[in-house]
């Protein structure tokens, strides 16, 4: 194992470890739509965004452990935009994180109770910090709070997924594309970033370089996401090749090929890596691990 990979391992175990514990014990009579929350939670998956927001406190020379809960909280909105996004209704999908889907498991009615639980309760796990931060820092979570709020809903996630099924069947342009990127994926990585920049009170021209770091990111991570589901592994993956195909949607290898969507991945990345660069030592381990996210097949 590398350097990266083993600091990669430890962080999902850490996150992991403390997921496990969020929504136990499953209270009767609703215990069904708790082991459907966790059956998605605990599957596995990356764990990225709550990887970054404690990176980034951690270059901030914060104490990350103690800011965990916010970190599932993040993995908990994570999880249930991929729970609805698998459903028939949307990218009608089988396979996730190398299980059965939710709604393949649990029915259609308990993956969107579980995704409304997960979305729901990942706001108060985040807010439970109010209990251990100094009270001095309680303003700063409420605004990485609302970064977060409008991140996964109404200036983000929510609305590139809505432009996302609206757009099926339809030749869409890089541009309209492009947009739909921004919101759908990278919203959230960039309100895991930031909200951890705010945590640590950042100051603004930090702020500005870490947004130009996320939203790089989030293209090159999206555009590589779109060149797996042509031509990644199912089984390293844990999800299906070839459902952007099926349901018809414009993608960066539908528009501009492999090779140039390859290209395109490589100068977002080296442009997130630029802006990292800027900030000085303290981020060359997010620079490493950005660098070994964005080369994956995984
Ligand atoms: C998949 O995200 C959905 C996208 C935004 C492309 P990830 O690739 O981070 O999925 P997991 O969390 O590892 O399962
Ligand atoms: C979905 O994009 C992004 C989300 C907000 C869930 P995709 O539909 O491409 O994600 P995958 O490929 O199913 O993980
Ligand atoms: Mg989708
Ligand atoms: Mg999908
Ligand atoms: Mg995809």
């Amino acid at each position: 194992m590398t350097a990266v990979t083993e600091y990669l391992q430890s962080q999902k175990d850490l996150i992991e470890a403390k997921l496990a514990t969020i929504l136990k014990p499953y209270p009767e009579p609703a215990a069904r739509v708790f082991q459907a929350m966790d059956y998605s939670l605990l599957a596995g998956g990356k764990r990225l965004r709550p990887i970054l927001f404690l990176t980034v406190l951690r270059a901030f020379h914060k104490k990350a452990e103690d800011y965990l809960p916010f970190a599932c909280g993040l993995e908990m909105i994570h999880t249930y935009s991929l729970i609805h996004d698998d459903l028939p209704a949307m990218d009608d999908d089988d396979l996730r994180r190398g299980h059965l889907t939710n709604h393949k498991v649990f029915g259609e009615d308990f993956a969107i109770l579980a995704g409304d639980g997960l979305l729901t309760h990942s706001f108060f796990v985040m807010l439970s910090l109010r209990k251990t931060l100094p009270v001095a820092d309680l303003a700063l979570l409420l605004a990485a709070v609302e970064k977060v709020s409008l991140a996964a809903g109404l200036q983000g996630m929510l609305t590139g997924q809505a432009v996302d099924v609206a757009a099926e069947g339809k030749d869409l342009s890089l541009a309209e594309l492009q947009y739909i990127h921004k919101y759908k994926t990278g919203a959230l990585f960039g309100a895991s970033v930031i909200a951890a920049a705010i945590l640590a009170d950042a100051k603004p021209e930090e702020i500005s370089l870490l947004e130009e770091y996320v939203e790089n990111f989030g293209v090159a991570f999206q555009i590589i996401d779109d060149i797996l589901d042509v031509v990644g592994d199912e089984a390293k993956l844990g999800k299906p090749v070839g459902s952007d195909e099926k349901n018809h949607k414009t993608t960066y290898p539908s528009i501009l090929g492999l090779e140039e969507s390859r290209k395109a991945a490589i100068s977002a990345t080296a442009r997130a890596t630029d802006a990292l660069s800027k900030l000085g030592g303290d981020f060359k381990l997010l620079s490493d691990i950005t660098n070994h996210i964005l080369n994956r097949d995984f």
